[in-house]
């Protein structure tokens, strides 16, 4: 069983479709822990309904990044950790973190990588007038929604959509994409060359 813990900032819906999806037979990974930097994340609550480990650690409370950071690779090390997924975790890790859990640690993002890092991913796609937008699964690497990918899903826009409409269409993608590639990982499936991931088969 692959350990995991799932670092969130708010609502957590992509925390549920981790929940729901680990909890499912025969699922080859389970949730250690959810940890919020937000003390009113509603994530928190869709964890504790679950029965899973609840943490608050407020970057607020830290002097520095470093110290944040710090305290987060404790709590992960002291659960031996080995999968670290963030869902809509809102703050930048330092290069030391992001290192000590290369491989080990990865994101969803709503766009199709490498187009739209940042923030309003799904603004800035309606902005640039694109016709197809969707979402990326990627191993993190120091640069703001940078690594290589391990899964995308694409969803049309829509002429009467605004940032409210194709983020709803985007997040049911990121779901699915979100839980088969943690299920992917832990069958030990998912490899990392270079900027490649390549998945093999059965
Ligand atoms: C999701 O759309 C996720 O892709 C995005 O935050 C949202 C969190 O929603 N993450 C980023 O933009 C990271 N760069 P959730 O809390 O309901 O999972």
């Amino acid at each position: 069983m692959l350990r995991i813990a799932v670092l969130f900032s708010g609502r957590g819906s992509n925390l549920q479709a981790l929940i729901d999806g680990t909890s499912s037979d025969n699922f080859p990974a389970t949730i250690i822990c959810a940890i919020s930097n937000v003390p009113d994340a509603y994530g928190l609550k869709r964890a504790r309904d679950a029965g899973i480990e609840t943490l608050t650690i407020n970057h607020r409370e830290f002097s520095s990044r470093e110290n944040f950071d710090k305290a987060l690779d404790d709590a992960l090390r002291d659960r031996n950790i080995d999968l670290v997924c963030l869902a809509g975790f809102m703050r930048i890790l330092t290069l030391g973190f992001v290192e000590a859990w290369q491989d080990r640690l990865i994101n969803v993002h709503p766009s199709l990588l490498p187009a739209f890092k940042g923030l309003d991913a799904q603004q800035q796609a309606l902005d640039a007038g694109v016709k197809l937008a969707g979402c990326t699964v990627h191993f993190v690497r120091p640069g703001v929604d940078d690594g290589p990918i391990i899964s995308q899903a694409a969803v049309p826009v829509l002429d009467d959509d605004d940032a409210d409409t194709l983020s709803a269409r985007i997040l049911v993608q990121e779901h699915v994409i979100y839980t088969q590639s943690v299920k992917l990982i832990a069958e030990g499936r998912v490899q990392v060359k270079a900027a490649r991931v390549f998945i093999n088969p059965n």
